[in-house]
């Protein structure tokens, strides 16, 4: 079972961000495979809008963003694990995001798992774990929870107990939903609508986007 364990804080494992998600790692089942992405170690450029994914399939910007969309196409689930920067995640983790949209187009991720990892100075957890689910569901993929804290300290965490055992739980509960292809059907309604509207938005733009219009035929003919 492959995960693909992105992070992306600038401080890499060695941040708060890193020490919850070590947690996270060790509630993973043994047959588990995790790779680690750190994308304070990989070049991922700003998008810049060019339409380049839609057309052919691939971006023509020179880094590491293919190889990161080829683990998490080939994965079984993944994790995205983020500190809250002013109420969103990371630029580093943004840019991915930006980059992904032909993933999002084409709902690549569909039938995978993902799970969220926070932390914060102070709070707002729910609204950056919130947004970090939702780029899952335009994934394709279905989100099996989050865990979020601000901190007390360098790598340090208010009721620590309680949350590595959360934490633990939901490596765990990764796992098990990969396993028994879990439904969530809370989710179901929101992917059906986001599937159907970026169908549309391919149909419409198949003159242009012929990369992502044979993907969806190819899809539709299966
Ligand atoms: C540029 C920057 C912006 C931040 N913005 C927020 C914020 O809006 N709200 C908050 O509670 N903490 C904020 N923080 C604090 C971090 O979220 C917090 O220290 C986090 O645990 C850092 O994780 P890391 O060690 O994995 O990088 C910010 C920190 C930095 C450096």
């Amino acid at each position: 079972m492959k995960i693909a364990v992105i992070i992306g804080s600038p401080r890499g494992m060695k941040g708060n961000t890193g020490r919850l998600l070590e947690e996270v790692l060790a509630g993973l089942s043994k047959d588990a495979k995790p790779e680690l992405i750190d994308l304070s170690r990989q070049r991922i450029l700003p998008c810049n809008g060019c339409d380049h994914c839609h057309r052919t399939g691939t971006c023509h910007l020179k880094d590491d963003y293919e190889t990161i969309k080829q683990s998490l196409l080939t994965c079984d689930g993944f994790i995205l694990a983020s500190p809250n920067y002013i109420f969103s995640v990371t630029a580093q983790l943004k840019a991915l995001f930006d980059r992904s949209g032909n993933i999002i187009h084409c709902l690549m991720l569909e039938d995978k798992y993902g799970a969220v990892v926070e932390t914060s100075g102070g709070g707002e957890d729910d609204e950056v774990i919130g947004y970090m689910a939702r780029f899952i569901n335009s994934t394709g993929a279905q989100s099996v929870g989050g865990i979020g804290s601000p901190t007390i300290g360098d790598r340090t965490f208010p009721d620590e107990e309680v949350l590595f055992d959360k934490a633990r739980a939901l490596g765990s509960e990764l796992c098990r939903c990969i396993k028994d292809a879990e439904y969530f059907p809370d989710q179901a309604e929101y992917l059906l609508a986001f599937k159907s509207r970026m169908k549309r938005l391919v149909e419409y733009q198949k003159e242009n986007w012929t990369a992502e219009q044979s993907y969806w035929q190819e899809r539709l003919a299966q």
